[in-house]
């Protein structure tokens, strides 16, 4: 039927961007968007670039990581500027690797040990602080400045006790980046780890001394999502990235199992030595594959993501400036509400790739958000919380309230204040200006 086996996939490939054309193109369309249809707060965009990448992988039958992922690590470690990076199957996975290799013996004095302190804040997604909770180690909670919903900076060294503190774990929120000139110059100071859970804020910029880079290049490690709503997407998928040779190799062996070789999967022997070495107390040559140093994980991503992840890194540059574009029209629209509701702000030498639009109602001017965020919702347009709006306020925390499994440090007035009082809408670049102007319209008819 075919000549090779390279016709029959560019055949297949080819009928798969016909199917894309004719049955999904037009949920990419909102050109004929009229007020009162639906508006998400955030969705994959994608063509047939995406579903042919994924065909792709379907026919190598792969499955698991390789070529596509090895493909995707060297493209993305290119363009954010990183010497390595390592793909895992979501931004909490990378969260939870992030954590997990600075707990390693191979750290020595800067090991995170059980009952360790890491500094954090409380409103913002559980799964920065669960890796911190599940391992025994203590999340410190500082409160956030409002309107940058970040960290406050000056209340880092109150936050510091020198026996127990050892890093600082922060997300950029929705993509505004933290004070990062002051956070590392607090971790250089105290000899801190520095992880930025990028997951919110892929693409977003950050200028120190003159020097531009992206976020979660700063700090020792760099956390990313690909889940469909985030900057780019694989369907679930995540990264850690890091410039850290001892780092990267430990990141490798919490993802992959704990395993002391790092073999890529299918390869064996790719240090020359799989049966010559000592490790532990087992027998002299046990096999390096089956050799385990840390209490790893296996959580790793499969081809399919990988692949998808290939060609949406190809639209990702212009995916960043339509963010900038709607955030930016959408704070334009909204600028004469601001005695009813404070607008967002960008943080000082940056440049935010947002990933939403923060609000927080006035509660002098009689506004409940609650209220307000209904009537949006019942305009068909999707609203959102800042994740878990105090964190010790969730249920997840009923068990250990109270206890010293976590520590607050001062007062969360705005942390409170952020969980009664805000709420966010979507900026993302599926949106057009049409979509954007009538949020806009909504959300002041809802706070007039
Ligand atoms: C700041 C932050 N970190 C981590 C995550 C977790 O990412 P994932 O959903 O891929 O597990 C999210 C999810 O939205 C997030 O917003």
């Amino acid at each position: 039927m075919w000549n090779s086996e390279q016709e029959a996939r560019e055949e297949i490939k080819d009928l798969v961007g016909q199917y894309y054309h004719q049955f999904k193109a037009q949920e990419m369309d909102h050109s004929d968007f009229r007020p009162g249809d639906r508006i998400s707060y955030s969705g994959r965009v994608y063509d047939e670039k995406e579903m042919q990448a994924l065909t792709d992988a379907m026919l190598d039958f792969w499955l698991t990581t390789g070529r596509f992922a090895d493909e995707f690590e060297k493209r993305f470690a290119e363009w954010i500027g990183v010497k390595y990076v390592h793909l895992v199957n979501s931004g909490s996975s990378a969260n939870l690797i992030a954590f997990s290799v600075l707990t390693a013996p191979e750290l020595g004095e800067r090991r995170i040990k059980k009952g360790d302190e890491v500094i954090t804040v409380a409103c913002g997604f559980p799964t920065t602080i669960n890796p911190i909770i599940q391992y025994g180690a203590v999340p410190v909670f500082v409160d956030v400045t409002i309107p940058q919903y970040n960290i406050d900076v000056t209340r880092l060294e109150e936050a510091y006790d020198p026996e127990k503190t050892k890093a600082v774990f922060l997300a950029h929120t929705l993509g505004n980046p933290f004070d990062i000139r002051a956070v590392k110059d607090f971790c250089d100071r105290h000899q801190l780890w520095l992880i930025e859970d990028n997951c919110d804020a892929l693409g977003s910029e950050y200028m120190i001394d003159g020097v531009t880079k992206y976020t979660g290049t700063w700090g020792d490690i760099g956390t990313s999502s690909f889940y469909p709503p985030h900057h780019m997407t694989m369907g679930e998928g995540g990264a850690v990235y890091t410039d850290n040779p001892l780092l990267h190799r430990l990141i490798l062996s919490y993802r992959d199992w704990g395993r002391d070789c790092y073999c890529p999967s299918g390869h064996d022997n790719t240090c020359g030595h799989r049966f010559d070495g000592d490790y532990g107390e087992l027998p002299h040559g046990y096999d390096h594959k089956y050799t385990y140093s840390h209490f790893g994980y296996n959580l790793k991503v499969t081809e399919m993501q990988a692949a998808i992840g290939v060609a949406q890194l190809v639209k990702f540059p212009s995916f960043i400036d339509k963010r900038k574009h709607n955030w930016a029209r959408l704070r334009e629209a909204l600028s004469d509400a601001q005695d009813r509701i404070i607008l967002p702000e960008p943080a000082g030498f940056s440049d935010p790739s947002w990933f939403g639009f923060l609000i927080s109602v006035r509660p002098e001017s009689g506004l409940d958000r609650n209220q307000v965020q209904r009537f949006i919702e019942d305009h068909n347009i999707q609203t959102r919380l800042l994740f878990s709006g105090n964190i010790i306020k969730q249920p997840c925390f009923d068990d250990i309230r109270g206890t010293d499994a976590y520590r607050v440090s001062g007062k969360l007035d705005n942390t409170d204040f952020i969980m009664n009082n805000t709420f966010w809408v979507g900026v993302y670049p599926g949106m057009t200006d049409e979509m954007i102007d009538y949020m806009a319209e909504v959300i002041k008819e809802a706070v007039k």
